[in-house]
C-alpha cells in the first residue's frame, strides 16, 4: 500500500476524476482523494497505484464505484427554506398561470438521498391539485445514495426541517425512523445520471442543481449550466445553492429575486 499521495499520482487521478465527472479537487482536499484512494485499494486487493489506475481506465464499472466515493453526499428536507418557500408561494403559482397543459416536469439534479426530490415532491402536492400531474426526476452519480433515496426511509435524527404537518400527512413512523408513503414516492423517479454528459432529458418546469457544481471548476460549471439550459422549457425556474452563482458566467440565465430567494429563470 502507498504511504502518501506524491505528486504525480495526485494529478494522474484528478484529472481522470476531472475528466469523468466535473468533480475538481484541489490541494485543499487533496487528503480526502489520498484516504479514498487507500480505501480503493484496499478493498480490491491491490498493492499500488499503478495497477489501480489501469483498473480505473479498463473498467468502467471501478470508475463509477470511485467516483461515487469521492462525492460529498451531505443533504437536509428542505434544505435552504427560503428557496422552498419561494417554490410553494411564488414558482408553482407563476407556472399555473403559464402553462397550457397541466403538467409539471421537475429535475432534481445531484439529488443525493432523495430529501431534496422529496421535499420537491411535498411541496407540489401540497399546492396542486388531482387535475395537475406531478412529475420529478432526480438523479445523481453515486449509486449508494440512489439506493437510499428509492427505499425512502429516513432515520429519526434525519427527518429535521420537515415541517410537522407535512411529516403526519407524508411519512409513516416505523422503528427508528420514518418512510415517505407510497403517494410521494410515486411521483419521484430516481435514476443514475452523470451531469458531465447530456441527460437527453428535456421539457423540464423547474430544475434544482443544489450544492453539486460547487465541486467543478469554473469551464466544467458552466459546461453543466448550459446543458441544463437546454433541458429546460421557457419560463422555467432553475434554483442553485445558496453559496453558488453564476455571476460572471456566460449563460442565458436571468437572474430572479423571489422574496429572500435568489433562483434564475429561463425566460
Ligand atoms: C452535496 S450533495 C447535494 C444534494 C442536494 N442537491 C442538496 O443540495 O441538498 C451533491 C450531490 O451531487 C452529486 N454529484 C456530484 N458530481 C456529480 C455529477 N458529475 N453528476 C451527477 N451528480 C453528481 C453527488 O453524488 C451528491 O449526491
Amino acid at each position: 500500500m502507498f504511504e502518501k499521495l506524491e505528486n504525480a499520482d495526485f494529478k494522474k487521478f484528478r484529472d481522470l476524476i476531472y475528466d469523468s465527472s466535473g468533480i475538481h479537487f484541489t490541494e485543499v482536499n487533496r487528503p480526502i482523494l489520498e484516504s479514498r484512494l487507500k480505501d480503493r485499494l484496499k478493498k480490491s486487493n491491490l498493492n499500488t497505484l499503478g495497477e489501480y489506475y489501469n483498473i480505473l481506465i479498463s473498467q468502467p464499472q471501478e470508475l463509477k464505484v470511485l467516483l461515487d466515493a469521492v462525492t460529498t453526499n451531505l443533504t437536509s428536507f428542505f434544505r435552504n427554506a427560503v428557496q422552498f418557500h419561494a417554490l410553494e408561494n411564488e414558482v408553482i403559482n407563476q407556472l399555473m398561470a403559464s402553462k397550457d397543459e397541466k403538467v409539471i416536469k421537475v429535475w432534481s439534479a445531484g439529488c443525493s438521498t432523495g430529501e431534496e426530490p422529496y421535499s420537491i415532491a411535498m411541496s407540489l402536492k401540497e399546492k396542486l391539485d388531482r387535475s395537475w400531474r406531478i412529475e420529478i426526476i432526480a438523479s445523481d452519480i453515486s449509486f449508494n445514495v440512489l439506493m437510499k433515496a428509492k427505499e425512502g426511509f429516513y432515520p429519526d435524527n434525519k427527518i429535521a426541517g420537515i415541517p410537522p404537518a407535512y411529516l403526519n400527512k407524508y411519512f409513516v413512523k416505523t422503528g427508528g425512523g420514518y418512510h415517505i408513503i407510497d403517494d410521494i414516492r410515486k411521483i419521484v423517479t430516481f435514476d443514475y445520471h452523470n451531469l458531465k454528459y447530456d441527460s437527453g432529458l428535456r421539457n423540464f418546469d423547474v430544475v434544482f442543481c443544489r450544492n453539486v457544481i460547487i465541486y467543478f471548476d469554473s469551464k466544467a460549471q458552466m459546461e453543466v449550466i448550459n446543458r441544463i439550459y437546454e433541458s429546460m422549457n421557457p419560463n422555467s425556474y432553475l434554483f442553485i445553492g445558496h453559496s453558488e452563482s453564476l455571476f460572471g458566467m456566460n449563460t442565458k440565465f436571468s437572474f430572479v429575486k423571489l422574496g429572500e430567494a435568489c433562483l434564475y429563470m429561463k425566460k
